[in-house]
């Protein structure tokens, strides 16, 4: 059976390719999930949930959470939100809508891979945009130099999967000044350590910001997510989601809705949350300095560390740690070629885990006499 051409270049993703290294003796520094688990309370609202209407809901979402979704904004919960089944699908729906052959797509390199790959699947070109270590800014005199007549999409993804970094206002204004289309992927808007970081909502007609609950509530699983753009942007991408999931599930959606109902509790599962990606970040940047001596700038978002390898190609390293040191972590290069010569160490992983698979790099670093 031929396969269709969109997915010729779509390979299996190195983030695979490294977990099928894994045995019960792994340590999983690899995870791209947060190691969040429902409190009591929790489980009581999904309970409830469950006692919604199984049928579908309107495409876009019931209308009751798409009001709370738009509560102190000025979007219009009839037309300008829509909820998916995760950012996923609506980078999915996004692309679908907007991006054809002939398009060129702006995504960051180092990135989430699912931009390139999103692109290529709608035959567009895939145009990358350096982020430089140590602070990984966006660049945005590069940035501008890079957009072209042919510029369907800019990608924005803060704080960043890979790199832990955020964008801040007037860089996020300056993006939305460019004047393409932006998709701004805030998934882990919640997960921060000093200040919340900023959102692209609101700054621009050609801004569509994507969010969801899979990161910050643990949900990866229950397949939630949202976004929002003024009416005339939406309204493409609202058709497109329709013929990919109908609608997201009306049990998530009924969770969500609870979960925002119930304010108070929410404000404290999010405190809880960020405290134990605080410690988990306190344990990763201090193994990764006594151990790999390297002093990182600290994340600012999300709970990922991006560190720099002394190995000349970051996949080999990583299948080699994986196999011969028994931890995963995700080379660089899974991220866009400025990710040669770096690692990925997720630290959604319990202190202890962190802790002993950084122990494992170092020693099989100085082993190796690298
Ligand atoms: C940057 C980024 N965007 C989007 C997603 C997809 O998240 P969701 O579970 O909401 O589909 C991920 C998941 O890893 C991610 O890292």
């Amino acid at each position: 059976m031929k396969v269709a051409d969109r997915l010729k270049d779509v390979e299996l993703s190195l983030i695979r390719q490294i977990n099928a290294l894994a045995t019960p003796l792994s340590v999983n520094l690899g995870i791209g999930e947060p190691n969040l688990a429902p409190d009591g309370h929790f489980r009581e609202l999904a309970e409830r949930a469950a006692q919604v209407p199984w049928q579908y809901t309107p495409n876009a979402g019931t209308l009751s959470l798409r009001k709370r979704l738009c509560e102190g904004t000025l979007f219009d919960p009839k037309t300008e939100v829509c909820v998916t089944a995760g950012t996923q699908e609506a980078l999915f729906a996004v692309f679908t809508a907007y991006v054809e052959p002939g398009d060129e797509v702006l995504v960051p390199n180092p990135g989430f891979l699912s931009y390139a790959t999103l692109a290529k699947i709608h035959g567009a070109e895939v145009v990358t945009y350096d982020l430089d270590p140590p602070d990984w800014r966006i660049d945005i005199q590069a940035l501008r130099k890079r957009v072209t007549p042919k510029t369907k999409l800019i990608i924005v993804n803060s704080p960043s999967n890979p790199l832990g970094s955020v964008a801040d206002a007037p860089t996020l204004d300056a993006v939305a000044a460019l004047g393409p289309l932006v998709v701004s992927d805030e998934v882990y808007r919640e997960i921060w350590y000093d200040a919340p970081p900023p959102t692209m909502l609101g700054r621009g007609a050609n801004v569509v910001t994507l969010n969801g609950l899979s990161k910050s509530h643990g949900m990866t699983g229950l397949r939630l997510g949202w976004m929002h753009a003024q009416a005339d942007v939406m309204k493409p991408i609202i058709t497109a989601h329709q013929y990919i999931a109908t609608c997201a599930s009306a049990f998530s959606q009924g969770l969500a809705e609870l979960i925002f109902d119930d304010a108070e509790w929410n404000r404290t599962w999010l405190a809880a949350m960020r405290a134990q990606f605080a410690a988990q970040r306190e344990a990763a940047l201090y193994a990764i300095r006594h151990e790999l001596e390297i002093e990182l700038e600290p994340p600012a978002g999300a709970f990922y560390a991006f560190a720099a390898v002394p190995a000349c190609d970051s996949i080999s390293f990583a299948k080699t740690l994986a196999t011969d040191a028994a931890v995963l972590v995700i080379p660089g290069l899974a991220f866009g070629t400025r990710g040669q010569g770096f690692i990925r160490i997720s630290y959604a992983a319990p202190v202890e885990q962190i802790t002993a698979g950084i122990e494992r790099i170092g020693r099989w670093l100085r082993a190796a006499g690298i």
